[in-house]
């Protein structure tokens, strides 16, 4: 009997610690728009996998009389699960509790889960929607962050690391998003920002809503802050089991690998058609993308930042691929500082991963100017060789049409360390276009002997021979063969080893 008595108690005791701040808190954050962090967590994880840790714990703080609103769980529902049957922690900040806001306590529930996921190799998840700092705590609140933030760290490029903005995201709080792999934002609902619309007025005078200053447009398009935009929390949860599917659960696994029903020889035509005759005709890389990976299906992420690169994952004979594609569909394909920053992230991240790299080039340049020279070019530009010559996994390019220049060289080219370098026929390789040269070499001339210079000088370098004569590209291909010669190449270096001289770290020019 006495045993019943405590079950019941504990069982009544479970349900409420379920229901965070109250039913009167979960209608106003419903009110919001907003899920609860329970109900996130699940729709994110597979159907009654959360196991739930530390749901009875409490803040200890005592001084403006928090003695008396201790609740359960205080603001973090934390634990593990299951993504399509693998492995998971996740922990959700709980906005019925004070806000979501970071106390000493809770800042340990985050610790417990973060050292777990390290420990276990496991992927950690993080839904985000809080106050920020408990402001009754002081100095504790502020530790907590710090020791998140060192867990963030040393966590880099051994599991991956995903946050979700699903509510307000401000001040210091912004940095432990910032030092995961990947951030998903949702439309007018999230906020990120270090300082809010108040203080940008009070300080600089400038008058700003909180959706410009750090929505997910701004964030998605503008600052390249967060990786994805979704229009609501439930397509956000959904594409975070998606793009789990394609990574490893740590740096010491490889992705997993799906059954491929795609034909890995499938010759596409339509290929035969993307590039136009005309080389300053654009057309949109991802016609080539599209129809050469495993079921057309190409997942991209940053697809509204710095559009001149594409980047995201595929299956390329039911394997993962990072693909890093330059877009000649905007501005002409060229490399600016955002677009260099956007592929050097991703390549580091692909290798830190283990997943291998396809390059698709089409690229005439640098953006030249003095925006880009002094805001650092140099300094950005450097960032995609590094990425590239430090990346070990298997690095596959293929210059579509225009490979000009030191964006040549960077685009992983074979001396910066490419496995398999194919080009199209009508692959053009060389210093610069063929205009741009000759109003250099012939300045003085005449006209006529302007126009004869460019023919020739298309003649001799708008192809691929040249660098297939030096064994700087190892294949021409036809567009219709990409796929297989792509997967081709995959399966010819699926076991690549490659060890460079052992350093602490390097020095990545940031
Ligand atoms: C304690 C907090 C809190 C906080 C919110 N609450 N933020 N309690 N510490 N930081 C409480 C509110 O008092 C309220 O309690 C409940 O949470 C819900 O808040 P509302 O204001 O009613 O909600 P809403 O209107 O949606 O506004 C949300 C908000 C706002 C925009 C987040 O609450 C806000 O501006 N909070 C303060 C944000 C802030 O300045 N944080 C410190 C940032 S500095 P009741 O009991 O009424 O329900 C920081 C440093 C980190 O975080 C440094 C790391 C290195």
């Amino acid at each position: 009997m006495e045993n019943e008595k405590r079950y019941k108690e504990f069982i009544e005791l479970d349900k409420a610690a379920s229901l965070g701040g109250g039913l009167s808190k979960i209608d106003k954050q419903h009110e919001a728009g907003k899920l609860t962090a329970r109900e996130r967590i699940d729709l994110l994880l597979d159907k009654g996998s959360f196991v739930e840790m530390d749901k009875f714990v409490v803040h200890r703080c005592t001084d403006f009389n928090m003695e008396k609103s201790k609740i359960a769980g205080d603001g973090i529902v934390s634990g593990h699960g299951k993504i399509d049957g693998r492995l998971v922690f996740v922990y959700a900040y709980d906005f019925t509790v004070l806000g979501g806001s970071l106390s000493a306590s809770n800042a340990n529930k985050i610790l417990k889960v973060q050292t777990l996921a390290l420990k276990n190799g496991a992927p950690v998840i993080a839904l985000n929607d809080s106050g920020g700092a408990r402001i009754q705590e002081g100095v504790e609140s502020l530790t907590g962050y710090a020791s998140i933030f060192y867990q963030n760290t040393l966590s880099s490029g051994v599991i991956p690391q995903i946050s979700a903005i699903l509510g307000p995201c401000a001040g210091g709080a912004c940095y432990s998003p910032a030092l995961t792999d990947f951030i998903f934002m949702v439309k007018e609902k999230s906020h990120m920002f270090v300082t809010g619309p108040d203080v940008v007025k009070a300080v600089t005078h400038e008058e700003v809503t909180k959706e410009d200053l750090g929505g997910a447009y701004t964030h998605t398009s503008q600052s390249g802050v967060a990786h994805f935009m979704n229009d609501t929390e439930e397509e956000t949860l959904t594409s975070i089991r998606e793009l789990l599917s394609f990574l490893p659960s740590n740096n010491m696994e490889d992705a997993p690998v799906r059954p491929c029903n795609d034909d890995i020889r499938r010759e596409e035509e339509s290929l035969q058609q993307v590039i136009p005759d005309d080389p300053n005709i654009p057309y949109d890389i991802k016609d080539i993308i599209e129809p050469v990976v495993d079921d057309h299906y190409f997942f991209e992420v940053m697809p509204s930042f710095a559009k001149n690169v594409v980047i995201g994952f595929a299956r390329m004979g039911g394997r993962s691929v990072g693909i890093v594609a330059n877009q000649p569909a905007y501005y002409a394909g060229v490399l600016d500082i955002d677009a260099s920053d956007k592929a050097a992230r991703f390549i580091r991240f692909c290798d830190c991963f283990n997943i291998p790299l396809i390059t698709f080039e089409d690229v005439p340049g640098f953006l030249p100017g003095t925006n880009q020279e002094h805001n650092g070019i140099i300094r950005h530009g450097a960032k995609v060789v590094y990425a590239y010559a430090e990346a070990t996994v298997p690095k596959i390019t293929l210059i579509t049409r225009k490979a000009y220049g030191g964006a040549y060289i960077v685009m992983s080219s074979k001396q910066t360390g490419a496995d398999v370098n194919l080009a199209y026929p009508m692959a053009e390789i060389a210093v610069m276009g063929a205009s741009g040269a000759v109003n250099i070499l012939y300045r003085s001339e005449n006209e006529e002997a302007k126009a004869e210079a460019v023919s020739e000088y298309t003649q001799k370098f708008a192809n691929p021979y040249r660098a297939a004569e030096l064994g700087y590209i190892d294949e021409i291909i036809l567009p219709k063969q990409t796929r297989y010669k792509l997967i081709q190449a995959l399966e010819m270096t699926q076991n690549k080893s490659v060890t460079h001289p052992p350093k602490k770290h390097g020095n990545m020019p940031l």
